[in-house]
């Protein structure tokens, strides 16, 4: 039988049932990007606005999935509409190097700490791809070590250990002899490190919410062992700080990849780093066409976005907010007696429900969710329906803000939380 929240959620979303019902024949559980299923089917959404979105039945939400993290100037940001516009009255495809990708690639370069050279690609799965061949074809060697659960990207080696990685995934074996994973624990790597000689490069993901001290210790041992760091900065770059997770905690990478807010919202990665390693792009070595590769109309939004990032308090407003968030979601925790906490680094915010502990809310350590947002786990997913109904947008456990969250926006948004919560809880789950 559904449940009274269950049953709001189908009252506000016919049309988005509907459209779902047509998808299941098209799409495997009828979506395009994992993170999209939902049950009993997702909301198909219209439009947006700053950190508005409105769904297809004209339900209005606080958006806090913002472009899987790649919008934190919000949606429809008129610096972005009107370079998009006038390059598509331009044309969408020209075949040859444009101004704007030199724009873009200077804005880079100049924001990025350790970007010497780059190279523009479509995505960050790509962006991935390439550092870990450039790492190779510099070092003549063949191993990544990347840490546990990391994501980055879907690409076979890059997606080998990440949280939903299985075995009948279609990655060859062959390919995950080629990756080393290992906890987050500097000893680990030092051994790993000293006892094979054939390690091109070790990859962190720069969102993973970590003690800096933690990247200290990585970068000295790189660095001792001459292997290559890499960082991936998809999510983190232009969002930790303007010059991502490397500018906020002065560790330097030898390559980053990133994707995201780079592309100003439009599909594009790119990889950066040291000249000499950017450099095995180059005949006889690493060969890098790309059709889309930094395109007309991304190249003209990556270069307004940075131009923002660079010039505007963009990421201390984010930052401000999440801080916000933060503070009020903990308070709410503490108020409703729910063990747990809200944390996180600069603008995004995860919670950890069902857990009671102590921490410093920001690199809390406690141990695993006890309430997932996995299909299996009923309450987690309720409190999802809940906040979908309540009007705010995305992982009821995890919150990615933008420039454009206004503290109204944080202030309403603790109040459909606080709400949403009490509805669960008067079903029993909480
Ligand atoms: C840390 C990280 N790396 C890589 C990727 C892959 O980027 P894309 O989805 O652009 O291929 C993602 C995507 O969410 C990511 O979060």
């Amino acid at each position: 039988m559904a449940s009274t929240i269950e049953e709001r959620y189908l009252q506000l979303h016919p049309k988005s049932s509907l459209m779902s019902d047509k998808s299941v024949d098209l799409f495997p559980d009828g979506v395009t990007h994992d993170g999209r299923k939902f049950s009993p089917f997702r909301v198909y959404m219209d439009h947006g606005l700053g950190p508005r979105k409105w769904d297809i039945d004209g339900n209005e939400y606080i958006d806090y999935r913002t472009g899987h993290g790649a919008m934190i100037l919000g949606q429809a940001h008129p610096a972005i509409v009107k370079a998009v516009s006038e390059q598509v009255a331009k044309g969408t495809h020209l075949s040859a190097s444009t101004e704007n990708e030199v724009r873009w690639g200077t804005l880079v370069k100049e924001l990025v700490p350790s970007a010497e050279r780059l190279r523009f690609v479509s995505s960050g799965t790509e962006a991935m791809m390439m550092t870990f061949r450039m790492a190779r074809s510099h070092s003549g060697k063949s191993k990544i070590v990347k840490f546990e659960g990391a994501f980055h990207g879907w690409a076979d080696g890059p997606f080998v250990g990440a949280a939903n990685d299985s075995p009948e995934g279609g990655i060859p074996p062959q390919v995950r002899e080629t990756m080393i994973v290992l906890p987050y624990d500097i000893a680990a790597v030092e051994r790993t490190l000293d006892e094979d000689d054939d390690i091109a490069a070790v990859v962190f993901q720069g969102n993973q919410v970590i003690h800096p001290s933690f990247l200290e210790q990585l970068r000295d041992v790189t660095r001792q062992k001459d292997v290559i760091l890499i960082f991936d900065e998809v999510v983190s770059g232009f969002r930790f700080s303007r010059g991502g997770c490397q500018g906020l905690y002065n560790v330097i990478p030898d390559l980053t990849g990133m994707a995201k807010i780079l592309a100003g919202g439009l599909p594009g990665g790119c990889v950066a780093g040291r000249a000499d390693i950017v450099n095995t792009v180059s005949p006889g070595r690493i060969a890098h066409p790309g059709t889309f590769n930094a395109n007309p109309l991304s190249s003209a939004a990556g270069a307004a976005a940075l131009e923002l990032v660079a010039n505007e308090p963009i990421n201390a407003t984010a930052d401000a907010r999440a801080q916000q968030l933060k503070n009020g979601l903990n308070e709410l925790l503490t108020k409703m007696e729910i063990p747990g906490c809200a944390y996180g680094v600069s603008s995004i915010v995860h919670m950890r429900l069902g857990v009671p502990h102590e921490c410093d809310k920001v690199y809390c350590e406690a141990g695993e969710q006890a309430m997932m947002t996995a299909a299996g786990d009923d309450t987690t997913h309720l409190l999802n329906q809940a906040t979908i109904n309540e009007g705010i947008w995305g992982n009821p456990t995890s919150f990615i803000l933008s420039a454009t969250h206004s503290e109204a926006d944080v202030n309403l948004t603790l109040e459909k939380y606080e709400t949403a919560l009490g509805q669960v809880r008067a079903e029993g789950k909480i």
